[in-house]
């Protein structure tokens, strides 16, 4: 039996350090040195990478919940690439699951204790500026977090991160420029991390594009948060299967973004695979 995992929610650093232990068990591998989230449609980005060398349910890490939102799985994969080995999440959890920040940080930080220096997120998202096409994916450079949570709220706890750390360069400009030298044609834009589950009214999509958004989504502001805090890098993707509400003029549906994520997922794929190749 293994040890049990205590609740991330109220020890989000002590969680993190038993999960991976765990993952140590359950890989062979000591340390990990890459982390990839995959959202909604980006999983075939996972059988590129390199060599499955186990996948187990995300719950066997401990501290995770059980259950999954449709279109997201709930499994991870150590991956060995070359020398290196890579952990990825195929899916995520969501705040608006109704689960606490610590626990949708958990993944992140379970990753930074098993060693991972880089975190690589990725997500489905409305695209807002004018120009920007569905199907097409957009480097994050920076956020709005909207979502009136935050992952650091909460005793303070100097092994996490410190109290009130710098997002300046959230979204390293060194892995940006590292991923427009493998692929010349990608866009930036600023991601508005909203608390859904509700897609947003037109007019909170203009309050966002007067915040200065150009990407809106659900997701990976938490996960932000807490990977900037542990002293990881991140780099965070966005593939825009819809035009924001109120843009394109159509009503938004989960299975149309589903759908225009499994239409692009061989892309996305083979993009995330080549940009961790090169990390
Ligand atoms: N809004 C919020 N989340 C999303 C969207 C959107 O338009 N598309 C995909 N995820």
């Amino acid at each position: 039996m293994p040890s049990p995992v205590p609740d991330p929610t109220t020890a989000p650093h002590d969680a993190a350090a038993a999960s991976a232990a765990r993952l140590a068990e359950l890989s062979g591998a000591s340390r990990h040195d890459v982390a990839v989230v995959l959202g909604s449609g980006w999983k075939p980005a996972a059988d590129r990478m390199g060599q499955v060398v186990v996948e187990r349910p995300l719950a066997d890490l401990g501290g995770f919940p059980d259950a999954a939102v449709e279109g997201h799985g709930s499994t991870f994969r150590s991956i060995a690439a070359g020398d290196r080995r890579l952990l990825v999440f195929m899916g995520r959890v969501h705040l608006y699951e109704g689960h606490h920040p610590n626990v949708v940080a958990h993944a992140v930080r379970t990753a930074v204790a098993s060693g991972c220096a880089v975190v690589v997120l990725t997500n489905a998202a409305g695209g807002l500026r004018p120009g920007m096409a569905i199907g097409q994916p957009v480097l994050i450079s920076d956020h709005v977090n909207l979502t009136g949570r935050n992952p650091l709220i909460g005793p303070a706890d100097e092994r996490l991160g410190p109290r009130f750390p710098d997002m300046t360069d959230a979204y390293s400009a060194r892995l940006r420029e590292l991923a427009r030298s493998v692929e010349p044609d990608l866009e930036e834009g600023v991601y508005a991390g909203l608390l859904g589950p509700t897609y947003e009214t037109p007019a909170e999509v203009r309050m966002v594009g007067t915040l200065g958004a150009h990407l809106v989504g659900m997701s990976t502001v938490t996960e932000t948060i807490a990977a900037v805090h542990a002293g990881a890098e991140v780099l965070a993707i966005s593939l825009v299967t819809n035009l924001a509400a109120g843009i394109g003029g159509e009503k938004l549906d989960h299975a149309d973004v589903l759908a225009v994520a499994a239409a692009s997922a061989e892309r996305m794929g083979a993009l995330v695979a080549t940009l961790v190749g090169h990390l």
